[in-house]
Parts: C-alpha cells; structure tokens; sequence
C-alpha cells in the first residue's frame, strides 16, 4: 500500500478512538467536506469506514405559519360554533369563517371526530358540542422535531409542512486502519504537506536542516485515483489514411489528379471506349442529372471518339459499329468512377511519360449493405512511360497494398470495356479475401486516337474497403456514422 497523505494520517488519528465520529466535525478539518475529501482513499483501501444515513427534516410552509399563528381552519370553525347547537354551512361565512376554508375545515372536522355533519333539508347542519383539545397536527405544527413522521406526512400532505432530506455521514476507523495509524510516526499538526516539487523547493532543500525538512512531507501519488481519459482533437480515421495513400504515392515520384464530381457521359465512358449500349449506363446503375442535364463536348473530342466507336478510328480496331450518339455523350451525370479524371489528365499530356494518382468520391446506385456504398472513394492511377508493361501494373499494386499493410494480394482475370488485359485485385485479410478494385492496361482505343504512344497501366481501388481492414471494420457504413466514442478510440496507425 502507499504512504499515507498528511491528510490521510491527520483523518486516522482523529479516528484512533474506534468511535463513530460524524464527518461534520472530525478533530483538525474544517469542513465536512475537507473531512470526506482526506477519507476517500481510506475509504477505498478499507482503512476507514463510512456509514450515509438519510434524516427528515419538516418546516413550515407559508400556509403552515398562518395556521400556526391563527389555527388550523377546523380549529377556527370549532371555535366559532362550540356549544352554539347545529349551524348551517351558509352561515359560517356570517361568523367570519373565509369561504376558502370551509370545505378544508368540514373535512377535518368529520375525520377529527370534532363535530357532527348531518345533511337535512335545509343543508348540511354541523353541530360541535365543545372546543375539542389540541390534536396532534396542532401540536405538530408547534414542535415538528418531536412529532411522528405519519403527523408530519399528513401535514405535507395539507400544504402546511415542507419535508426535506439531508445526508449525514460517520466515520470509523477499521482495525486495518487503526494498525496505520498506531504507526504514524510524525507530528501531524505541525508538518506541512508538498504538493508539487518546484524548482525553488529543490534549491531551497539543500540549504534546510535535518529539522526543517522532517517537518515537510512529500505528498504520496495515488495511481490508482479515477480520472477522466484526455480526449485530444485528431483526423478522422479516413482522413489520416488518405494522406498516407497520398504519401506513398508521392513517395514513389506520383503526382496528384483530381476532377468534378459532375461529368458528362463522354469523359465518364465514351473516351473510354465503353459501347454507348453497355448495361453500366442504364439508369439503375448510374445516377443522371436533370440539372444541368448535359455538359457540351469538344466537337474535336466527339470526332476523335466517335470515329474510334463506329469504325475503330484508325486504332487497328473495328470499333463497336453502329451510330455514336453525340447526344447521349452530353449527358451530364455523377461520375461512376474516377477513370474521368485520368482519361482526361491522359488528353491533356498525351506525349510525356505519366505517374499520376487521384483520390475522389464515385457515385452508384447500389443498394447499401455491410460491404457496399452508393457513395465511396476511389484511389486511381496510371502510369504511362516507354517499358511500362503488365509487370510494372502486378509490381506497383503488390508494393501500394504492401505499405498499407497488405503483403498477400490475388490478381484474377476480369474484363473492363477500357482495358487489356484487365484484372480483379483481391486483398488477403482476417483469413478471406476481399475485393478492392481493377486494374489493366488501357486499350489501343483508349489512347491511340490521343496520341499517346507508351502503354498506361492504370488501376482503381476502392479507399472504403481498404478501410474497413484497416480498422477492423465489419460494416463499411460504420466509418461514415460519427460514433464519438469510435472516432476517439480509433488507433491512426
Ligand atoms: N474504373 C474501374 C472501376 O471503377 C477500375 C479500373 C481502373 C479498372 C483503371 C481498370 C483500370 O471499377
């Protein structure tokens, strides 16, 4: 156990009797509440015992002063009409009864005993032989200490007393506590207590006497006292993992891309070479603005794509054949992905070598559940430069997922309209796999008609999933829901 305080051993002493003493006046503390403070590690530790006892205490209201001054109301009705023979209630209010008090006094007349309440047909005729002796409420109202809980209950009851409760605690030494306090060995009332160790106390210590210094005691820490837990302000855990997305790729020599959220169906998939019939685009899948409803296209850009989509444009490619509707490409909608962004960076800087990442919200009409939002982010990429081959797409997804924490990743076969080869990645985590996103290299008619001459390995990952394992999430919807205590407890890794 640890030392005892100065207080602490001050509260033991003032308790070495074995007595019960009341907090209110324990020898050397002010206050009742000086006296609990000094005991509540005792307390805890079993040195000392408390006891809390609850007493009434029963005032007088307003109303209970006036009757105590003037009588209870069926004492002044008593009064007034003591050996006067049977009176009417009417006439009462002749006999300077206040009409207010007549229907109270009745009452207690008849549960008093004190008078008799016949009903005839002229009214209700009350009869009281003689003024009856003090009552018990009577008396009560004089003495209220000494009367009976029932009396002062009925009282209340009457709107005449006020009852309230006070606590009152004892204080007894335990005999653990007393073998303590046997064993105090300094002069409690002449030692002062050092509550924080200051510079100026060091300094001064080494010019003090032996005697000086027995009369200061340093305060004893309490490790086990209850405190509040600091809670200080921090990123949000989807926050703090897009900047170390954004750091590793930054640290591997990407730059950073970002678009609007709103695009036109050209960007979103026409460039893309996705078929202007594909069932991605149907309106249960993709979320189409009704204002503004179309976004105007480049007449170059609708050329350029419209070529390669009816006839392959050059690119080596028959294209899907057909008409291209230049109308359907204005559409304007919520961008499906973040491939928009890159296609458009990739327009934009046909001719350098690229290394570009972007981190942006998607939309689709999914249907929420434990592992899909109709809202989430993408973390998207390319990398375009003469050598840039299948190999540099599979080695720069394995060392991504491996600095976030992932070193075992899946690739599989899978198909995107834009892409060839295209393929799944799978994430290896709590002993199943999880897909996080595609990836591929971008097909000849993708970016022939641009002009860009390298291969462009590109890739798009889903940041929520990613999360998810991360933070050892079961349901994905739990990182947009504000639960303070999650958001606190969170570790940011
Ligand atoms: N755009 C794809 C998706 O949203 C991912 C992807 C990006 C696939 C780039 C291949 C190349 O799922």
């Amino acid at each position: 156990m640890d030392e005892l305080s100065l207080a602490e051993s001050r509260l033991l002493l003032a308790l070495r009797d074995g007595k019960p003493h009341s907090a209110t006046s324990i020898a050397g503390f002010g206050t009742e509440s000086e006296a609990l403070v000094a005991a509540d590690r005792p307390v805890r530790l079993g040195l000392v015992a408390m006891q809390e006892s609850a007493q009434q205490r029963a005032e007088l209201s307003a109303e209970g002063r006036r009757a105590l001054a003037e009588g209870l109301p069926e004492r002044r009705v008593a009064k007034a009409i003591a050996g006067k023979g049977p009176i009417a209630l009417e006439k009462l209010a002749a006999l300077g009864v206040p009409a207010g008090d007549v229907q109270v006094a009745v009452g207690w007349l008849r549960r008093k005993n004190w008078a008799k309440v016949e009903k005839g047909p002229a009214g209700t005729l009350l009869t009281v032989a003689s003024d009856p002796a003090a009552d018990e409420q009577e008396t009560a109202l004089r003495e209220p200490t000494k009367a009976p809980g029932k009396v002062l209950a009925d009282l209340a009851a009457r709107g005449l007393m006020v009852l309230k409760e006070s606590r009152s605690r004892t204080l007894l030494i335990t005999a653990t506590g007393a073998k303590l306090a046997a064993n105090v060995q300094f002069d409690v009332f002449d030692t002062s207590e050092v509550n924080q160790v200051t510079p100026e106390l060091i300094a001064k210590w080494a010019t003090m006497s032996a005697a000086e210094k027995a009369k200061q005691r340093l305060r004893p820490f309490d490790f086990d006292v209850p405190v509040t837990v600091p809670s200080p302000g921090k990123p949000h855990p989807l926050t703090h993992i897009l900047s170390e997305i954004r750091s590793i790729f930054w640290s591997m020599g990407f730059t950073e891309i970002a678009g609007d959220y709103v695009e036109s169906a050209h960007w979103n998939m026409d460039a893309l070479f996705i078929p202007q019939d594909h069932p991605a685009r149907d309106m249960q899948d993709t979320f189409y603005l009704a204002e503004p409803a179309s976004l105007v296209v480049g007449k170059g850009d609708l050329d350029r794509v419209a070529a390669v989509h009816e006839s392959g444009g050059g690119t080596g490619s028959t294209g899907w054949g057909g008409k291209f509707d230049r109308a359907v490409s204005q559409k304007a909608l919520l961008r499906t992905h973040t491939t928009n962004t890159t296609i458009r960076h990739l327009a934009a800087h046909p001719k350098e070598p690229l290394k570009a990442f972007g981190l942006g919200r998607v939309f689709r009409k999914e249907t929420m559940d434990a592992t899909h939002l109709p809202e989430f982010t993408q973390i998207e990429g390319i990398v375009t430069e003469p050598g840039a081959t299948f190999d540099t797409l599979i080695g720069l997804c394995k060392v991504f997922f491996a600095r976030m924490g992932f070193p075992e990743v899946r690739f599989r076969p899978a198909y995107f309209p834009y892409t060839e080869p295209s393929m799944e990645i799978d994430v290896h985590y709590n002993g199943r796999w999880m897909e996080l996103g595609g990836c591929g290299i971008f097909r000849p008619e993708v970016t022939k008609p641009l002009g860009v001459r390298d291969n462009v390995v590109a890739w798009g990952f889903g940041l929520e999933r990613l999360a998810m394992m991360r933070l050892g999430l079961k349901d994905i919807r739990d990182l947009y829901i504000s639960d303070v205590d999650w958001l606190r407890t969170a570790p940011l890794r």
